[in-house]
């Protein structure tokens, strides 16, 4: 028999949980609740993870970041939602926001950039959705021209995590409308930039420390570097960066379902009905059986595509959109059945799991709704790209 251990998790990976278990069970944890009442940034996580180099762990060291590969990122960021979603959305977006400079951008570009995220200068969101580009994000109508020695951007983002407290933006525009997807291009703007704006923040159901809003840019003039890969390029490089960070929701669902079931564990221990432990009852112990099974599934599919994604695997897509449609279905499934175990204290703002229920429902929606990841994965299927295991 191999000394080699087969099919776990490396050493380095178990550490850096729990570096991050322990951040979260000192610094992050403490403010969930509050900062879901006040609908609040998770100011003390964005500090905590900033200290730790867990705020945009992705960075490559080439351009000052820590390098943390596909795996040691969906630890990070599972670990973090396991204490509060919202705080998770700090490292999620910054790699979702800084991927499409990584995976399309000039040298230039990817040095001035990753290094500032890497620095902690500000976080990164990413602007592809609009008013009417949802799961049509092809229909872009956020205009790009060029003007002078530049370009000029005039549109509406919508739906945008983190925006106004970033200080970069991943932007697609359409260059060339009769092109349609081949006629988007992305570009970096920042805060900054003259001209950029912000709506009210969104009144949500949950993820409440993440900002949402809507992102304005009138008559935005940036310089031509400015341009992510070539014009027309910008769809591909959205899409292709979505097959890498669709992991990363699907690190938060399992994050978030751990949670759930951690809280719901200890309850049914202490939590006693009819002279007993409700752990006791075999009914809740085939609940809880189910809830530990699918989350462990979840983590699994999970960790696959993220080696997947860390090796470019062919079969990337198809695994990017299964673990995220995947995971998220069981966080739901699984934040209910908490609510459940704890019965009506579950269903009160005394305890999180309602809190960890209403942060769920995100991850079933953003990053394409699990009804584009079936779109996406039937495509693959049909095309005949199957798993490499
Ligand atoms: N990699 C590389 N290229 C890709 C690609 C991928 N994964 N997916 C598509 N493309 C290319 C295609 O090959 C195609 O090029 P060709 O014509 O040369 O073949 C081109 O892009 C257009 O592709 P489609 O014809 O498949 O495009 P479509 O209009 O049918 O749309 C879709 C496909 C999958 C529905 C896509 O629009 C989609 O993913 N929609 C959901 C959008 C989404 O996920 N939004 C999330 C917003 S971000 C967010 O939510 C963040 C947050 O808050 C945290």
């Amino acid at each position: 028999m191999s000394d080699i251990p087969l099919y776990s998790l490396p050493e380095e990976h178990q550490a850096v949980r729990e570096a991050v278990r322990a951040i979260c069970d000192a610094k992050i944890a403490p403010h969930a609740a509050e900062v879901d009442e006040q609908a609040r940034y998770p100011q003390e996580a964005h500090d905590a993870l900033l200290a730790t180099d867990f705020f945009a762990p992705h960075v490559p060291e080439q351009y000052g970041g820590v390098g943390a590969d596909a795996l040691a990122t969906v630890i990070v960021i599972e670990e973090v939602a396991r204490a509060d979603v919202s705080a998770s959305l700090i490292p999620a977006v910054n790699k979702l926001g800084s991927l499409p400079v990584q995976i399309g951008g000039s040298e230039e570009l990817k040095q001035k950039y990753l290094g500032a995220l890497a620095r902690g200068e500000g976080c990164f969101s990413y602007c592809l959705s609009e008013p009417d580009a949802g799961s049509d994000a092809a229909n872009q109508k956020t205009k790009a021209e060029r003007s002078g020695d530049g370009w000029l951007l005039n549109g509406t983002k919508r739906w945008i995590t983190n925006a106004g407290v970033s200080e970069f933006y991943t932007v697609l525009a359409m260059t060339d409308p009769e092109k349609r997807s081949k006629g988007i291009s992305a570009f970096v703007v920042e805060k900054s930039d003259e001209g950029v704006s912000f709506g009210a923040p969104e009144k949500k159901l949950g993820i409440k420390g993440s900002p949402t809003r809507e992102v304005y840019l009138d008559n935005v003039h940036i310089p031509a570097d400015r341009i992510i890969g070539d014009e027309g390029q910008g769809f591909e490089i959205a899409m292709k960066t979505l097959d890498h960070t669709r992991i990363t929701i699907a690190a938060q669902a399992v994050g978030v379902a751990q949670g759930a079931l951690d809280y719901a564990l200890d309850y049914a221990k202490e939590r006693e009905q009819f002279g007993r432990p409700i752990a006791d009852q075999q009914g809740l112990q085939f609940l809880l059986a189910d809830m530990g099974m699918k989350v462990e599934a979840a983590r699994q599919l999970t960790y696959a595509a993220a080696g997947k994604s860390e090796r470019g695997d062919k079969d990337l897509t198809f695994f990017g959109a299964a673990a995220k449609c995947f995971a998220s279905d069981v966080a739901m499934e699984v934040t209910v059945n908490a609510v459940q175990v704890l019965g009506g204290y579950g269903y009160t703002r005394d305890y999180p799991v309602e809190r960890m229920m209403r942060d769920a429902k995100i991850t079933q929606i953003y990053e394409g709704t699990n009804q584009v990841q079936r779109i996406v994965m039937a495509r693959q299927l049909l095309a005949g790209i199957q798993s490499n295991i």
